[in-house]
């Protein structure tokens, strides 16, 4: 990974430095993937100078470009996955949730979606033999339903140490959407000190759908999202972490249609998200998960239980 600070480009003096910052450019990566549009607009530069300042980037931050596919096969031997606690989801998943990918969980409220992030909190935690990662995870959340006491349930149940497991959850609450984007920035910085394998964002759409409404709004919201993904997939490549994120779901216009929900963010969400899980509940505390998108996976469907102990079958 680049060591260079921003700062250490050519032609970047302490006041561009400043606003590039300020507009949430703080490594070489993010200004090596910028247009020099975007840049020169960031900074109050002229193209030209953005443009050099941009292929400095580039040349430090190692962005590489076209990797044969054995090289890609060792990337992808060291994937990791957490555990969810419920052997059928886990079966469902191809062995829990994985390391360098994002992994969407949708649906109605009291599906289990906070449920399941707070499982894989206490999971990550646990040795590899176990189906954890032996890490920490990164919080954000958006709707103030972290709970500690949670994750002390589950540990219990799991036998584990509540003070050793809570201290290795670390939680930032987003207070809008532009805070939540630029919370990916801060758990970078955190990720160098915490051997972070998951970072959950719960929820990764509700303030962009309460912020952005109408039809003028939709464009500048899809766009958002969808620069708000690519920081979290590009995070969970750079530290081979999962990326837990939750989202709910909107009434169809037309009920016609069969299926009554649909889950927010159309297709932005849905390309960029690398599995998709579909939520329901069911009689009796089960729970029915729907793998409905995948790379590999066959569509498939799993029931697990949510109890006192947390996730389960
Ligand atoms: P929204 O965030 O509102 O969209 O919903 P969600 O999908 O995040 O729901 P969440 O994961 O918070 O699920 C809440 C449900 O989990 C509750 O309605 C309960 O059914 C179940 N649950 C939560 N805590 C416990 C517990 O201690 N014991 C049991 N048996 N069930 C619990
Ligand atoms: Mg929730």
């Amino acid at each position: 990974m680049a060591s260079k600070t921003i700062e250490e480009l050519p032609g970047v003096g302490p006041a561009t430095a400043d606003k590039l910052h300020e507009a949430g450019y703080n490594d070489l990566m993010a200004i090596a993937v910028a247009s020099p549009q975007m840049l020169a607009e960031a900074a109050e530069l002229g193209q030209s100078s953005a443009q050099k300042i941009i292929l400095a980037a580039r040349h430090e931050a190692d962005i590489g470009g076209f990797e044969t596919g054995d090289a890609i096969l060792e990337k992808r031997k060291k994937i990791g996955r957490i555990t969810t606690g419920s052997k059928a989801l886990n079966e469902l998943l191809g062995g829990g949730f994985e390391t360098q990918a994002i992994t969407e969980l949708y649906g109605e409220f009291g599906s289990g979606k906070t449920q399941i992030a707070h499982q894989l909190a206490v999971n990550v935690t646990m040795p590899k033999d176990q189906g954890g990662l032996d890490g920490d995870t990164l919080w954000i959340d958006s709707e103030n339903t972290f709970r500690p006491s949670r994750i002390g349930q589950m540990v219990t149940a799991l036998e584990l140490d509540p003070e050793t497991v809570l201290k290795r959850v670390h939680v930032a609450r987003a207070y809008n959407s532009h805070h939540q984007m630029l919370l990916v920035d801060k758990a970078m910085e955190e990720a160098e000190k915490f051997p972070i394998k998951l970072l959950v964002v719960d929820s990764m759409t509700a303030h962009f759908r309460a912020e952005y409404i109408g039809r003028g709004a939709l464009a500048e919201r899809q766009q958002l999202l969808n620069k708000h993904m690519h920081a979290l997939l590009r995070f969970g490549d750079i530290y081979d972490a999962a990326i837990c994120a939750t989202n709910q779901v909107q009434a169809k216009p037309d009920a016609f249609f069969g299926d009554p929900t649909r889950p927010i963010g159309g297709h932005i969400v849905g390309h960029t998200a690398t599995f998709r899980i579909y939520l329901r509940k069911s009689k009796g505390g089960k729970r029915i998960a729907r793998l409905t998108d995948s790379p590999n996976l066959p569509e498939g469907e799993a029931v697990f239980m949510v109890t006192e102990g947390g996730i389960g079958d």
